[in-house]
């Protein structure tokens, strides 16, 4: 049966057509001449009445309609003019020369297949969806699968060079590559912010000819191209292999992501099945101008960046957003609005183009200085880039998981950003009433911790003699903000488990290991014989603590209750240099030369650090091997500085025989002659350890190889004599030396233990001369200190120190002594005579390691 033609335009053959049609065109040709209006429901149907073309209203105004195949229920899946709204005196006709073309109601063609005179006959819509335009012989001379809008549908053949495209957004696939690509279109540019290869491993390096994508009826989206055996997936839908009667397609949504959908027959919906750009907010331009893209729980939902802007239309979040004040009605007066989290989308062409090594403030004053710049973004991703946006049109994306600043140009002030989303405010009498709620749970919660607090003091201070121990926690937040934490007793007594594990006896008292609450393995030393009262203890604590070095040990805590006076240190894993020089089992021996060198020129530096460089100087007065700590690392930390003072508070220099804590072999001979105790008695001692570290032998020692003399005396005579080898520890394998460093050490070590202090040189020169910077003279032989008492004559030097403590009748007058030092020499000399025999027995005594 043949559709009836239409006539001159009679209205009987038109009331007639608009009868009939619908029952007329099902599966037949539609033949030229053929029309459709919106103001009748007649529709060019396909055998089957799965597919139809026809008017439908626009999604966009309801008086306005488009000319589109849709599935059966109303999908469309192919539009005329790609979703042309026209009005209600529009047609959509095959003309009599063949031409297919949508006529709005003034007469204008606004959309044709341009097939005129190109001997069409007739038109038809298929059962896959396709509208063709066929001559006489059937033979398809135009179809809506070769020009596709948005869609693709089942069996249609989506080839490299075709474009799928809405509103600014456009999608393809390379010819070369296959790669799906979606772009975005506008304000002057092109950007691609979508650009994927699928099955890779499957299309290798291969130059494709012609590839082409299908949605295959099982739900697979494909590739295929001439060069491959058989097609590449793309993605499968989350339906993909159920089948029913359903229609499944790809398209490009007006949001300008890249999905696939799944329509019942009848619904006049679809299901997403898969998408491209599994985030949405990475779609370039998916919030406008200016707008910012963020999500409130799963949806993307857009803003302005801050009240500086507006929403260019408030009905329409996803328009953009426009400046309340234009950057041009404000010049000389812009800043920089700054954005957390934030990032302005960048994609190719301009992220070749526009982006820098900078950092955060660079990127953010290149952008305020540069004139045509809006805006900038900062990764702090690692990267180090910084993109400077110069078009007008940028797409910001907030999340608290990106990694990035961003800046806007705002005409001053910058405004507050308002929630991300937040149109509309919540209605006031809401907000007042959760305001008010939010103060009485807030008050409920203030009042019950007060009063948990009161509780936990007095809990933990009634037993308190003076004002009570700070909590665990409290204490442990202390000690993050790098301030000495004061602990109680009873917290170091469980720390170290009542004081069980001793690590050694300094000193000043004996160490033992501890674990605090937070897991913080310490050294909990117990001070003995601390004559100082509770305020001058915390002072000295607080000096100990504000000195911080590489080479020191750093003081985490005290303890200061009743009697009990506690130094919380730092734990160091690898104990005391001693253990290693002189230890017989392992790890003793085992230090190698270069660990050792390290060793030595890093406790020269943090006694140099106690010397001359922190705020309140600390002489150390008793370094050796056993105040040497080493860490995990073999770092050299010296450890008990600034007790010396702890122990006599007025001056430590004047020496009451219970405050002489000097450790026998280290003490310098001033000590023993009660002279001032300077930066210089350190360094003595420090020579001295100095000796050791190279020969790995106590510097006192004295045996059959010495001749009968001390080690220190020997030593010195071997190296006049040139015998190096003879000094150097045994146990260090020759090939690991480095010659030039052992003498080097040796010499410093000559020049520290000279019996003069005037001789021996600062610690920061020590320092030099070990790292080989300063140039080092042979040293003149130190005398020992067992001459010191004995010898009248001293040997040469600038200093008459030596003769007038010997004499020790007339007041000893130093000529390079300041007048302070003089003072307190005398003061020092009144004790002197009354002490120097006690001081000499002791020295004598047989204890090795007694510390006096
Ligand atoms: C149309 O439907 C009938 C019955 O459901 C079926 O047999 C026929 O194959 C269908 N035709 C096409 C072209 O799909
Ligand atoms: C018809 O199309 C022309 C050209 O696009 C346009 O100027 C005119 O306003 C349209 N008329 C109607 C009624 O839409
Ligand atoms: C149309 O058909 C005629 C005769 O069959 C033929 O000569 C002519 O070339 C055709 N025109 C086109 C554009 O194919
Ligand atoms: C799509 O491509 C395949 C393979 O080249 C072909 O068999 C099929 O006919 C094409 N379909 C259409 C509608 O052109
Ligand atoms: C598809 O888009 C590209 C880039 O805009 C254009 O060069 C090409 O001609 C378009 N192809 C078709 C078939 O419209
Ligand atoms: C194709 O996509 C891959 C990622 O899947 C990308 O690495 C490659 O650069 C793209 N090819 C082109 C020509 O853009
Ligand atoms: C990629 O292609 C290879 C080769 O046909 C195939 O074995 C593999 O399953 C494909 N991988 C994916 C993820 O589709
Ligand atoms: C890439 O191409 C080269 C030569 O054309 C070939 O030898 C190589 O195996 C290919 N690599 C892959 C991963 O296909
Ligand atoms: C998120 O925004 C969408 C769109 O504006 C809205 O439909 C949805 O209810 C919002 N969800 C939440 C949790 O606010
Ligand atoms: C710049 O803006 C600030 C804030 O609006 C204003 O106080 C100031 O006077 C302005 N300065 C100039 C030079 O316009």
């Amino acid at each position: 049966m043949r559709p009836l033609r239409r006539s001159s335009g009679g209205l009987a053959a038109l009331g007639c057509c608009l009868f009939l049609l619908p029952l007329l065109s099902r599966g037949a040709d539609m033949p030229l001449g053929s029309t459709l209006s919106p103001g009748n429901s007649a529709t060019w149907t396909s055998p089957n009445s799965t597919f139809s073309l026809g008017f439908t209203a626009s999604a966009s105004s309801p008086s306005l309609f488009v000319a589109a195949i849709t599935y059966a229920g109303g999908v469309p899946v192919w539009s005329a003019g790609n979703g042309a709204a026209v009005d209600s005196g529009s047609s959509f006709r095959l003309s009599s020369n063949g031409d297919l073309q949508l006529v709005n109601g003034s007469g204008a063609v606004l959309w044709s297949s341009n097939t005129g005179g190109q001997n069409v006959s007739a038109a038809a819509v298929q059962e896959t969806g396709n509208l063709v335009l066929k001559d006489k012989t059937g033979a398809a001379l135009w179809q809506s699968f070769d020009h596709p809008t948005d869609t693709v549908v089942m069996s249609q053949n989506f080839t490299s060079g075709m474009n799928l495209t809405s509103g600014s957004y456009a999608f393809s696939v390379d010819r070369a590559t296959g790669n799906l690509t979606l772009r975005w279109t506008g304000a002057g540019s092109t950007v691609t912010y979508f650009n994927r290869g699928y099955n890779t491993s499957f299309t290798g390096n291969k130059t494709l000819t012609a590839p082409t994508l299908t949605m295959q009826t099982n739900g697979i989206v494909s590739l295929t191209d001439g060069t491959l055996t058989s097609p590449a997936v793309v993605a499968y839908s989350s339906n993909y292999g159920e089948s029913g009667d359903m229609m499944r397609f790809v398209r490009l949504d007006a949001d300008g992501n890249f999905r696939a959908y799944s329509a019942a027959r009848g619904s006049n919906a679809a299901t997403e099945e898969w998408s491209a750009v599994a985030d949405q907010c990475q779609v370039f331009g998916y919030c406008g101008s200016m707008g910012v893209c963020s999500y409130n729980g799963t949806s993307p939902v857009c803003g302005c960046p801050s009240l500086n802007f507006q929403l260019s239309d408030p009905s329409k979040p996803r328009a953009g957003c426009t400046r309340k004040l234009e950057l041009a009605s404000c010049p000389g007066n812009s800043t920089m609005l700054e954005l957390d989290n934030t990032q302005f989308l960048t994609y190719p062409p301009e992220i070749t183009t526009e982006q820098f090594f900078v950092g955060i403030t660079a990127c953010r004053l290149n952008c305020l200085s540069g004139g045509s710049c809006v805006a900038s973004t900062a990764l702090s991703d690692g990267s180090g880039l910084c993109f400077l946006k110069v078009s007008s049109f940028v797409s910001g994306y907030q999340s608290a998981a990106l990694p990035s600043t961003s800046f806007v140009k705002v005409c001053s002030p910058p405004l507050p950003n308002p929630a991300p989303g937040s149109a509309a405010a919540p209605s006031a009498g809401g907000s007042g009433f959760r305001a008010w709620v939010v103060a009485v749970v807030v008050l409920g919660v203030v009042s019950a911790l007060v009063l948990c607090e009161w509780a936990l003091w007095w809990f933990l201070c009634r037993h308190s003699p003076k004002y009570g121990p700070a909590s665990a926690q409290y204490a442990l937040l202390e000690y993050a903000s790098g301030a000495p934490v004061q602990f109680s007793y009873r917290e170091l007594q469980r720390s170290t488990k009542g004081f069980k594990e001793k690590l050694g006896a300094g000193g000043f008292g004996a160490v033992y290991r501890g674990v605090l609450a937070n897991r913080t393995v310490v050294a909990v030393k117990q001070l003995e014989g601390i004559e100082q009262g509770e305020k001058q203890f915390r002072m000295e604590v607080a000096t100990i603590s504000s000195t911080h070095h590489l080479n020191l040990v750093r003081l985490i805590g005290f303890c200061s209750e009743g009697r009990h006076r506690l130094l919380v240190y730092e734990f160091m894993k690898n104990g005391s240099l001693d253990a290693f020089l002189f230890g017989d089992a392992p790890p003793g021996g085992k230090m190698p030369w270069p660990t050792r060198f390290a060793v030595a020129v890093g406790t020269a530096r943090g006694i140099t650090y106690l010397h001359e460089e922190c705020r309140d100087c600390i002489v150390h007065c008793d370094i050796k091997p056993e105040n040497i700590l080493l860490d995990e690392h073999f770092n050299a930390k010296v450890s008990d500085f600034g007790l010396a003072k702890l122990v006599n508070p007025k001056d430590h220099r004047h020496r009451t025989l219970t405050s002489v804590r000097g450790t026998r072999g280290y003490l310098a001979p001033e000590w023993l002659a009660n002279l001032p105790i300077t930066a210089k008695s350190d360094v003595y001692s420090y020579g001295m350890v100095l000796l050791e570290t190279v020969s790995g032998r106590r510097n006192f020692d004295v045996s059959e190889e010495t001749r009968g003399k001390k080690f220190s005396v020997w030593a010195y005579e071997e190296y006049e004599r040139g015998n190096l080898a003879g000094i150097i520890d045994r146990r260090l394998p020759a090939e690991d030396l480095d010659m030039a460093q052992v003498e080097r050490a040796l010499q410093v070590s000559f020049w520290c233990i000279q019996e003069q202090p005037g001789q021996r040189p600062s610690m920061g020169k020590v320092v030099q001369m070990l790292d080989g910077v300063m140039e080092l003279e042979r040293p003149p032989p130190p005398k020992s200190s067992d001459s010191f008492f004995s010898t009248t004559t001293a040997s040469g030097g600038n200093s008459s120190m030596v003769s007038t403590v010997a004499s020790s009748a007339a007041p000893p007058v130093a000529p390079s002594t300041s007048p302070n030092l003089e003072q307190e020499m005398a003061l020092g000399r009144s004790e002197s005579a009354r002490n120097r025999d006690r001081v000499t027995r002791q020295l004598l005594s047989p204890q090795p390691y007694m510390t006096m």
